[in-house]
C-alpha cells in the first residue's frame, strides 16, 4: 500500500507548513509529511513554500531579508480562520529544528524539499543534514529538490542519505537518470501524462521508488494507489486515508 504523505502538512484544511498542519496530518493518520525549507538572514532553516512570506502570512518580503526572531512576529495562517486547536505558536513559521524535535515523538517519515531554485541559500544542505543527524533521524528522511545540483550536493556529503529528484516535466528514462546519480526516488507530478504504469514498472525494475505529487481528489488518489507507488503526496489527508 502506498504511503500517504501530507503535502505541507494537512494543508487542505490547515495553514500549510505550520506545526498545526503537521500535527493534524499526524492526528488524521498520514504516514509522512512533505515540507519546504528556506534560510533566514541569520542562517536558520525555516519551513515555508515561497521565498517571500506575502501569500501565506500577514507580512511581506523575502525570508532571506528577515531574522528568525523577526519572522516569528508574523502569523502564517494563509487566510484560514477559526481553526480547530490553533494556538499563538502553532501558526508561526516553524524552524526545521522545532519540526524535527516533534517528528522524533512520532513514527512519521518526512520529505524535506530544498527550495533552492530561486535563492541559492549557501550552506542550507550542510545545516539540514546536521539537524537530521543530530537526532539520528536519517532513516525517516527523504531529501528532494527541483534543483538537482542540490541533491547531488547531499549525495556528495553522504551517499547513504535517501533522496528524490523532483520534476515538473517528463524525463526520458527517469529510472536510468535516478540510477545514474544513485538517487533512490523519483518525484514526478501525478498526472497520467507524466506518470504512466510503464514508468512505475521501469522504476521498480531498477529499485527506484516513486512518490507522486500532488493528488487531491479521490479519483486521482485511487489511481496512484492502484499503481502501487511508494508514496502519494496530497493536501487532503482524510480523503486519502479513506
Ligand atoms: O514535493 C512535492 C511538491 O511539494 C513539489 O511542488 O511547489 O508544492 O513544492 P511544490
Ligand atoms: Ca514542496
Amino acid at each position: 500500500m502506498s504511503m500517504i504523505i501530507a503535502h505541507r502538512g494537512y494543508s487542505g484544511k490547515y495553514p500549510e507548513n505550520t506545526m498545526l498542519a503537521f500535527e493534524k496530518a499526524y492526528e488524521y493518520g498520514a504516514d509522512g509529511i512533505e515540507l519546504d525549507i528556506q534560510l533566514t538572514k541569520d542562517s536558520k532553516i525555516v519551513i515555508c513554500h515561497d521565498e517571500e512570506i506575502d501569500r501565506t502570512s500577514n507580512g511581506k518580503g523575502f525570508i532571506r531579508d528577515y531574522t528568525l526572531a523577526e519572522l516569528r512576529e508574523f502569523e502564517f495562517r494563509n487566510n484560514m480562520y477559526d481553526l480547530e486547536d490553533e494556538t499563538e505558536d502553532n501558526i508561526k513559521i516553524p524552524t526545521l529544528d522545532e519540526f524535527l524535535n516533534w517528528l522524533k515523538t512520532t513514527e512519521l517519515m518526512v520529505n524535506i524539499e530544498f527550495k533552492t531554485s530561486i535563492v541559492e541559500y549557501k550552506g542550507i544542505v550542510v545545516k539540514a543534514i546536521e539537524l537530521v543527524k543530530e537526532r539520528e533521524l536519517e532513516d525517516r528522511v527523504i531529501f528532494s529538490s527541483f534543483n538537482h545540483n542540490t541533491i547531488k550536493e547531499v549525495k556528495e556529503l553522504d551517499s547513504s542519505l535517501r533522496c528524490g529528484f523532483l520534476t515538473v516535466a517528463n524525463l526520458l528514462n527517469p529510472e536510468e537518470y535516478c540510477k545514474k546519480y544513485e538517487v533512490e526516488y523519483y518525484h514526478p507530478m501525478f498526472v497520467s501524462a507524466l506518470l504512466s504504469p510503464k514508468i512505475v514498472t521501469d522504476c521498480k525494475k531498477l529499485g527506484i521508488g516513486v512518490n507522486a505529487y500532488t493528488a487531491n481528489d479521490s479519483e486521482h488518489i485511487q489511481a496512484l494507489i492502484a499503481l502501487n507507488i511508494e508514496g502519494v503526496i496530497t493536501n487532503e489527508v482524510e480523503l486519502a486515508i479513506q
